[in-house]
């Protein structure tokens, strides 16, 4: 690949033949996998042929005639990039007449290529200029004066890169990129001949057209025809850094490109294993706000919400928070205070925290905020498989045949894998859809689902359940599966509970809204179509019966078989890039590292001897626990890294409240967020860029993340916990989180093999990582599951308290959108803003049409909870009945509506499902203008702090 710091680009991709061939290249003769091309196999063996449109990230093309070579027997220039290698073939790379064709070909390429590579943002960097170089192009006899591409306009709509055709070779590397690597085919090329250009859209700039920003084309371009403004603006990188992506849960590596201590473009690394080479708009282009103006660098103390903040030392401000804390302490009790800690958090930072509240604390209240998002994950697949986690690698999906994705809307929330799975759905694999909206996988280029399911919002386990009884009693179980891995008791009474007429889709169809015959197609293409994988995300835990239904999922994947091998299993989508980690590495109030609960003596003896003091043997408080202890007076202090639980929880009212009835709040993070305005310590935390870590991504990957820059605030998150915990009379030692991580890995049998060299050596671990498996696991449950048998367990549907009534007869469901990310506190401090500047309402055509609501109108949405005002996109993906908002904006208020309602195992809140009412309005609700009027009189407080 082109465009990354010091990485050679073989030309085509490898090929997967085991098969070797042996032919002779330049006189030396060379062994490869048969398939391989000609130029692939040069390259490998320290040969470079010449080569334009050929990138080993594509598929060779074949049209820039540079790569020609002469193959002994045969006539003609072959191009090698499209020519396959074949046994005792002789190559010859470098001839004569080779050099004087190649040489033709770069005199035309540059008669027509403006001749400014002193001043071009590709200056070092471009693949024509060193083509130019290559084959020894002195003069260009056609001179420059002819019909030209020069003055044709640069497109500069896209605030990350620019399109400059006049330097455009028309190698078609970038339409390739966006059809093979990204899947959304929003380039082509026009014209012929001479006028042929790169097009965007239907002659669109790239803004307008369907281009989703995942810089695919940018990366690919030989040439400085799509170029980043970054790179444009301040020049090519000197050193590059390999890190992991701190937005979603599919944990892409980047090579951070540094010149010194700044970032000049993040490119996806080819060899990360979650993305090879891939990325989204958000990791590639938006780390802006790392350094974006309203970091906020020096820690702060006032001691109430309503003073203005005092900027003050490190020292003054941790001594501060230690002494409140141990004053709460004293006057109400041990258990008064506790910690939430983020799932943007490292594995180490995470660690700390749980060890700060078990150790210096001395309960267990703490929490992540996987809580409110995948918590049902951790209980269902324990209780199913034995293993809280994911049971694939991302790779395996270019093993299924079948492709089962509900709740979940890749496409935006995991577009890197999206991406992958799409380039498989073209390969052929069927597509099963099970979601209330036409989300985009269910019908876009080359992509059709075979079955989509539009059930209403709420009733997951009960389509669940009739997918297992058609596959039950239309005998497609896979009976020598079951017999042999299952528990055979509990597979007899979840077979009898799902054969019940009352599950059948018929019956059911009431209740899911779903026409029974498309259940009954997709439950018999899931159960014979070959390797059937299941993809979910927080649309399956975001309810009532969360739990349940993760349980449900596992249940379909034993009855038919499809676990412990590639192409199958059940997968977790998880929404921040830690949140497997936060869970793994003991974060929630019940379970110490490695998902084992504080009542295990056993294990709480291994963490007490590592850690000299007596952990709790009763599990602490959750965060809505923690909420409801404020509210009745009994928790009094919260030390919470990096969540921001005013805008991402429930019920917004409620947890303020809850926070206002506190008496010390110390928040930890990089910007003044919404929990930080109820805040009476804020400690500056560090953005992933400025500290060293790992992050476990959805595939149980472990990842490190590595420091390019020093912490803004001179301290890294884990050494200000370090710090607090000292001060409360319990000093951690630690030079490094290296050593926290040989720490976790001492105490944690999973991790038991894992450390930061062989990471280094081996590039990423997914767990369980020990002496049976001493490079990681990438299929769980092979030959037995983790609980010894798997166990089938029944998930009768109960309907959520949540009713639509007269008084609120639509359904709001949620979600998150492409640009923006979790509360946006980041992403909306980046040029990402130009694709979504506001959370908008969106609704079906009938239900506007009936309340007088048109397309970019205000409406107010009235909740049980509360009210809020939104701007309405009316919309044919949504369903009769139900509207779908985002929650990336604080002032939307999309959680001053949500309830308290949660999953019955896990508190995991009920996002999904809310019953509201809505109409057209002219001005925004109470709560916003008391928001408004907060947050302002927040922010001044701030700059009177800021501006001494
Ligand atoms: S940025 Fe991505 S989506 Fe946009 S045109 Fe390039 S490859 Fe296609
Ligand atoms: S824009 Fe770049 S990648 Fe696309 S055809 Fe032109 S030179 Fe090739
Ligand atoms: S897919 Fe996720 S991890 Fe990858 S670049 Fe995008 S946000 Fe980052
Ligand atoms: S690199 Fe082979 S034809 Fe262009």
């Amino acid at each position: 690949m082109h465009k990354s710091l010091n990485e050679q680009d073989v030309g085509t991709p490898r090929s997967s033949a085991v098969q070797q061939v042996t032919l002779e290249i330049d006189g030396m003769p060379v062994s490869v996998a048969a398939g391989t091309s000609i130029m692939r196999a040069a390259a490998i063996n320290g040969v470079n042929v010449p080569k334009l449109c050929a990138t080993d990230s594509l598929e060779p093309f074949g049209s820039c005639r540079l790569c020609l070579v002469e193959i002994e027997g045969r006539r003609g220039f072959p191009a090698s990039c499209t020519t396959p290698v074949e046994s005792g073939m002789k190559v010859r790379t470098q001839t004569p007449k080779l050099q004087s064709l190649r040489k033709g070909v770069m005199e035309l390429y540059i008669s027509d290529h403006p001749l400014d590579c002193l001043t071009c943002a590709a200056n070092g960097d471009c693949e024509l200029q060193d083509m130019a170089g290559v084959t020894g192009l002195r003069e260009v006899r056609y001179g420059y004066e002819g019909k030209n591409h020069l003055s044709d306009k640069k497109d500069e709509s896209n605030p990350y890169f620019t399109y400059d055709p006049s330097k455009c070779i028309v190698c078609n590397r970038c339409v390739r990129a966006c059809e093979e690597i990204q899947g959304t085919f929003a380039l082509t090329i026009t014209g012929r001949g001479f006028a042929s250009r790169v097009t965007a859209g239907v002659d669109q700039s790239f803004m307008e057209s369907d281009c989703v920003s995942c810089g695919a084309c940018v990366q690919a371009c030989p040439t400085a025809t799509l170029q980043e403004k970054t790179v444009i603006a301040i020049g090519q990188a000197e050193h590059g850094v390999v890190t992991t992506c701190a937005y979603c849960g599919v944990g892409c590596a980047f090579k951070a490109e540094m010149k010194g201590t700044e970032v000049v473009r993040m490119v996806p690394y080819k060899d990360g294993q979650a993305n090879e080479g891939h990325s989204c708009v958000k990791g590639r282009f938006a780390w802006g706000y790392a350094t974006h103006q309203d970091r906020i660098t020096k820690p702060m103390i006032r001691s109430k919400i309503t003073d203005p903040w005092r900027e003050v030392s490190w020292d003054e401000a941790l001594d501060y928070a230690a002494s409140e804390f141990k004053r709460i302490q004293l006057k109400h009790g041990r258990d008064s205070i506790g910690g939430i800690v983020s799932s943007r958090c490292t594995n180490e930072e995470g660690y700390l925290v749980q060890k700060l509240v078990r150790a210096a604390f001395g309960n267990n209240n703490v929490d992540t905020c996987a809580r409110v998002c995948h918590s049902p994950t951790g209980y269902g697949l324990k209780q199913t498989l034995g293993e809280s986690a994911g049971t694939q690698t991302f790779k395996s999906v270019e093993h299924s045949d079948v492709i089962l994705v509900i709740g979940a809307n890749p496409t935006d929330a995991h577009p890197v894998f999206a991406s992958r799975m799409k380039k498989r759905l073209r390969e052929g694999a069927k597509l099963i859809v099970i979601d209330p909206r036409k989300i985009e996988l269910v019908s876009s280029p080359h992509i059709r689902a075979a079955f989509h399911l539009p059930l209403k919002p709420g009733t997951n386990v009960a389509i669940l359940s009739s997918l297992a009884h058609v596959i039950v009693t239309e005998d497609l179980l896979n009976k020598d599966f079951i017999a042999e891995r299952c528990e055979d008791k509990a597979f007899t009474e979840w077979r009898d509970f799902v054969s019940q007429p009352e599950n059948s889709p018929e019956a059911m169809q009431q209740v899911t809204g779903v026409a029974a015959e498309l259940v009954r197609g997709a439950a018999r293409l899931y159960a014979t179509g070959g390797n059937a994988a299941i993809y979910y995300g927080l649309g399956v835990t975001e309810h009532a019966q969360g739990s349940t239904a993760v349980m449900g999922i596992a249940n379909l994947a034993m009855a038919t078989g499809n676990i412990g091998r590639e192409g199958v299993g059940v997968n977790p989508l998880r929404g921040q890039n830690n949140v497997q980690g936060s869970c793994d590495i003991g974060s929630f109030p019940h379970e110490l590292p490695g998902y084992r609960h504080v009542s295990d003596s056993t294990t709480r003896h291994l963490f007490e001897a590592a850690w000299g003091v007596t952990i709790q043997p009763e599990p602490g408080l959750r965060i809505p626990n923690m909420f409801d202890a404020a509210l009745d007076g009994s928790f009094k202090g919260l030390y919470c890294q990096g969540e921001d639980i005013v805008q991402s929880d429930p019920n917004t009212q409620h947890v303020t409240a809850a926070l206002s009835a506190m008496e010390c709040i110390v928040v930890q993070d990089i910007f003044l967020n919404e929990t930080a305005m109820y805040a009476h310590v804020f400690l500056p935390g560090s953005s992933f860029l400025e500290k060293d870590g790992t992050f476990t991504n959805a595939e149980r990957r472990i990842s490190r993340v590595r420091k390019v820059m020093p912490p803004k605030a001179m301290l890294a998150d884990w050494e200000v916990t370090v710090q607090l915990s000292e001060r409360l009379g319990y000093p951690m030692n630690y030079s490094h989180p290296s050593e926290i991580m040989a720490e976790i890995a001492s105490l944690t049998p999973t991790f038991s093999g894992v450390s930061y060299a062989k990471l280094d050596q081996l590039g990423s671990i997914q767990w369980p990582c020990n002496e049976n498996a001493p490079e990681g696991t990438p299929i769980m449950h092979v030959d037995r599951f983790v609980r010894g048998k798997g166990r089938f367990i029944i998930t009768q549907y109960i309907a959520t308290d949540e009713k639509v009534t007269k008084k609120f007869p639509l359904i709001l469901t949620t979600g998150r959108i492409l640009s923006q990310y979790n509360v946006g506190a980041q992403t909306r401090r980046t040029g990402n803003i130009q694709w979504h500047e506001e959370d908008l309402l969106e609704i079906h055509p009938h239900d506007a049409e009936d309340r007088g609501i048109v397309d970019g109108g205000w409406v107010e949405i009235q909740s049980r909870s509360g009210t809020t005002v939104l701007r309405a996109s009316v919309s044919q993906r949504m369903q009769p009945g139900v509207v779908y908002t985002t929650f990336h904006f604080p002032e939307s208020g999309a959680n001053v509506i949500t309830t308290d309602n949660a999953d019955w195992a896990t508190n995991c809140p009920e996002y999904k499902v809310t019953a509201v009412q809505i109409k057209p309005v002219a001005e925004p609700s109470q709560w916003q203008k008391g928001y408004t009027r907060f947050a302002k009189a927040q922010q001044n407080l701030l700059n009177q702090a800021q501006n001494g």
